[in-house]
């Protein structure tokens, strides 16, 4: 069985192979995106390995299933850039990881938000330049601070656990809260209540229509001044543009960002002989008040493992005919659930 895996880096290869030590699965290692120009490299493979930013809307899913693709294993928890319709039109069957070290992205989170509140970037930068003076390097404690979740899914609760560690109260916001976020100590609120009250707000929910641009110009005013905005989970959340200003007015303290809106065409790529083409995201990255990543909050040792065995035990399940894990559906929203 030949399972062509777009966007592959050294670190997918390696791990992967890892998974496989008998080499039953025949990889076909495609470094460029998965996208309409890139679709035919998967001619007769009946597996399609993607990631997050591949392209798998109903034209480019159309050339795969006409290649003779049945299955598209994502190495990824997020599945906002897959039309879900198309692929059950089609007959495809698409999985995704949903529990790889859920521990990798809450720990980053807490590092962008430690390096922003601490401005580590700019004290390491002054220092590199024999700058050795403090002003302009103050941050607060978290003892005793506001922290918002919104959100509160697996990734979720490991980074509002943490910031109780460091001593925060934490308010948390979630349609659908799972089991395992009560009585832990959060304290649910409606997310107008938690953007007035957090001196913190971390984002842990999924990109959806309904949770698009969530933090927009009207979401922006009602925070506390001087908050602090952390995002490792989709950069749609965010309305760039509405956070750039409001950085710009010191509206908002500071943002912490491992995802952008735009990233699809920036991220994972080494763009410094061109420099940065999106002026966008140029100017997000040159304010101070701003710590950014290039989507790495999954990237651990233990995650790429957790990821790799996973995509293996889905392609052994696909090859014995058995139901595939994690199989993914058109979304049918659930009602609100109501948490007091
Ligand atoms: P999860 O599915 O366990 O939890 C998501 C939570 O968000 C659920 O409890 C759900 O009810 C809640 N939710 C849904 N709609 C909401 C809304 N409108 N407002 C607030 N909450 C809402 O997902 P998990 O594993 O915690 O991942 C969260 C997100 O992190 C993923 O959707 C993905 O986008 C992102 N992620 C980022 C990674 C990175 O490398 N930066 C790696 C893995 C995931």
């Amino acid at each position: 069985m030949k399972v062509a895996v777009y966007s592959t880096r050294s670190y997918d290869r390696s791990h992967l192979e890892a998974a496989n030590p008998a080499g039953t699965r025949e990889f076909i290692w495609i470094e460029e995106r998965l996208s309409p120009d890139t679709a035919a490299l998967a001619h007769g493979c009946a597996v399609v390995c993607a990631f997050v930013n591949d392209q798998l809307d109903a034209p480019v899913l159309g050339a795969l299933a006409a290649g003779g693709t049945r299955l598209i294993a994502l190495r990824c928890a997020g599945y906002n850039h897959v039309d879900l319709a198309a692929v059950a039109e089609l007959g495809l069957t698409v999985t995704h990881v949903p529990t790889y070290s859920p521990h990798a992205v809450a720990e980053h989170a807490i590092a962008l938000l430690l390096t922003l509140n601490r401005r580590i970037h700019l004290a390491h930068d002054r220092m590199r330049r024999g700058d050795f003076t403090l002003d302009g390097l103050q941050g607060f404690d978290l003892y005793g601070k506001t922290a918002g979740l919104v959100g509160t899914g697996r990734i979720g609760i490991i980074a509002g656990r943490i910031l109780q560690g460091f001593g925060c109260r934490v308010l948390a916001y979630d349609p659908y809260p799972p089991f395992e976020a009560r009585g832990i100590g959060f304290e649910f609120c409606s997310i107008e209540e938690l953007l007035a009250r957090s001196d913190v707000v971390s984002l842990h929910c999924p990109l959806l229509p309904d949770t698009h641009h969530v933090i927009n110009a009207a979401s922006l005013a009602r925070m506390k001044p001087g908050a602090l905005l952390i995002n490792t989970s989709r950069g749609g959340l965010i309305d760039t543009p509405a956070v750039i200003a409001a950085l710009e007015n010191n509206r908002l303290g500071g943002l912490g960002i491992d995802v952008y809106e735009n990233e699809a065409v920036l991220f994972f790529e080494d763009h410094s002989s061109t420099g940065i083409t999106d002026p966008q995201f140029a100017r997000l990255i040159a304010l101070p008040n701003v710590v950014a990543t290039g989507h790495q909050g999954f990237f651990t040792h233990e995650a790429l493992g957790d990821i790799a065995r996973s995509i293996v035990a889905s392609l052994d399940a696909f090859a014995a005919g058995y139901p595939i894990p994690h199989a993914l559906r058109p979304r049918t929203p659930a009602a609100p659930v109501a948490v007091g």
